[in-house]
């Protein structure tokens, strides 16, 4: 059995394949846009704080059952904490699958503005273009829509079929040192605009008037999301981690690279907007849009060498998107793999087809299909979630990932023994820095009630998608 399970070449390839899951579509176009829509500073802080007392805990959680049982995701918490807890396990499988069928959607619109803002250097900008009406015309079009994400789903699967090392790792370390190059040009690019200070003063210094306590909340199920926790990943990531291999450094370069990375990327898409003033407001209008709507004229009009840097800026979030979302695909195949025998070739290939019928209901949801456009299960009034896409993506964030995450803080701090967490967290492998007792304390107490709390505000009426 074990010869037959892939397993990570070295620590290094583990951290970026895993720092690949983590960043994503999460970093560059949730985080500024709540950002934004949080006012900054105070919001920003709060956010940093759960990354570390609940974030940064449940990853080392995650990672150390999967290390131990070198199992995925629901033989992972069968073995680890008792047979019953496949069923979290399974939750989680559901989430990553629900997930990857919509979030590959959006990924598919990196592509779309990439061959757009390739088009525009090369032909030049074209005078008096609406972006906000670009958009809408791409996303209703279903033609196009299925197109792009199709071409996503295959790269998806292709790097998926071809397992750990050769796959997923191969990319990861491919990609990502592509990632953070492009990102450093950019932030260089943003530092000289003349939006620069304003943008730095909006993030970095907090002001509480400001917060409501719904962004507090949102602070909270962003850390969950931006970290890929509360749904497996990182307990098949682990599982794939040779037991020389430390969890807890691992954990801390994995949650700094990608807490890094979306400020990164809020300090560059700001800086932007704050050079424009008029951009300020129609960004008001529409944040969601941000990365789509906002960001493409400004790279022809605002940026430095914005011509070259648009296109390749697209690029970085396709990259992004991609190490993300072979993450997703991983951990439902792998279940399939781990738990029914099937190989990986078939696996893969099975469930990138399964889930890619999910995605035709996700590309769908903006063209004028009936149901997939209409349907309406969330949300009331101005709140209201409509639609196939909306109706997924607030089901995921508010629902699966809080209760998995809840789930496996009771696992790692409550279910299993203390010899079994503190035998992988505190073997020889730890870092001289990390304290087991404290890490105990956070995920029996601080995460879970952290967690609880998100769960009733959604119960509550509070939304976080
Ligand atoms: N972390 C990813 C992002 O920020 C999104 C995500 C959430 C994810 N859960 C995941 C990715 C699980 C891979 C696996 O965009």
């Amino acid at each position: 059995m074990t010869e037959q399970r892939g397993n990570w070449s070295s620590s290094a390839g583990f951290i970026l394949a895993a720092t690949g899951s983590a960043i994503g579509l999460g970093n560059l176009w949730k985080f500024p846009f709540i950002t934004w829509e949080n006012n900054g500073g105070a919001f920003v802080l709060v956010y940093l704080i759960c990354i570390v007392a609940v974030g940064l805990p449940i990853m080392m959680a995650e990672l150390l059952i999967g290390r131990k049982t070198q199992k995925s995701a629901v033989g992972a918490l069968k073995e680890a904490v008792g047979p019953a807890w496949g069923v979290v396990g399974l939750w989680g499988v559901l989430c990553g699958f629900i997930l990857l069928s919509y979030y590959t959607v959006i990924a598919g619109w990196s592509l779309f503005y990439f061959a757009k803002t390739l088009g525009w250097t090369m032909g030049g900008f074209p005078t008096n273009l609406q972006t906000g009406a670009l958009f809408g015309e791409q996303s209703s079009n279903a033609g196009l829509q299925l197109g792009l994400s199709l071409a996503f789903s295959i790269a998806t699967v292709s790097v998926v079929y071809f397992g750990v090392q050769k796959g997923i790792e191969r990319i990861a370390r491919l990609f990502l040192p592509i990632l953070f190059g492009i990102l450093i040009l950019l932030l260089i690019s943003a530092l000289g605009m003349s939006g620069s200070g304003e943008a730095l003063r909006f993030i970095f210094r907090p002001n509480f008037a400001e917060l409501e306590p719904s962004g507090i909340l949102e602070a909270l199920g962003h850390s969950f999301f931006t970290l890929s926790l509360g749904m497996g990943a990182m307990i098949t990531y682990g599982s794939y981690i040779e037991r020389s291999q430390s969890i807890v450094k691992a954990s801390a370069i994995i949650v700094v690279l990608d807490t890094a990375i979306a400020l990164v990327a809020t300090v560059i898409m700001f800086s932007v907007v704050a050079a424009a003033p008029e951009q300020k407001e129609e960004v008001g209008k529409s944040t969601v849009g941000m990365l789509f709507i906002s960001l493409p004229q400004l790279f022809y009009t605002e940026v430095p060498f914005g011509a070259v840097l648009g296109p390749l800026f697209y690029v970085l979030v396709a990259l992004a998107a991609l190490t993300s979302t072979m993450s997703l695909l991983e951990v439902v195949a792998s279940y399939v793999i781990d738990e029914h025998g099937i190989d990986r070739a078939k696996a893969t290939l099975m469930c990138g087809s399964t889930v890619f019928v999910f995605t035709i209901f996700a590309a769908l949801s903006f063209s004028d299909v009936p149901i997939l456009s209409t349907m309406h299960i969330f949300g009331e009034g101005a709140n209201a979630k409509l639609g196939w896409f909306a109706t997924a993506d607030h089901f995921v964030s508010n629902w699966m990932l809080p209760t998995g995450g809840f789930a496996i803080t009771l696992a790692a701090g409550w279910f299993m023994t203390r010899a079994a967490t503190e035998g992988e967290l505190g073997d020889e492998t730890a870092p001289a820095w990390f304290n087991y007792g404290a890490w105990r304390f956070f995920i029996r107490f601080v995460a879970p009630i952290a967690v609880g709390a998100i769960i009733i505000a959604v119960i509550l009426g509070v939304d976080f998608a």
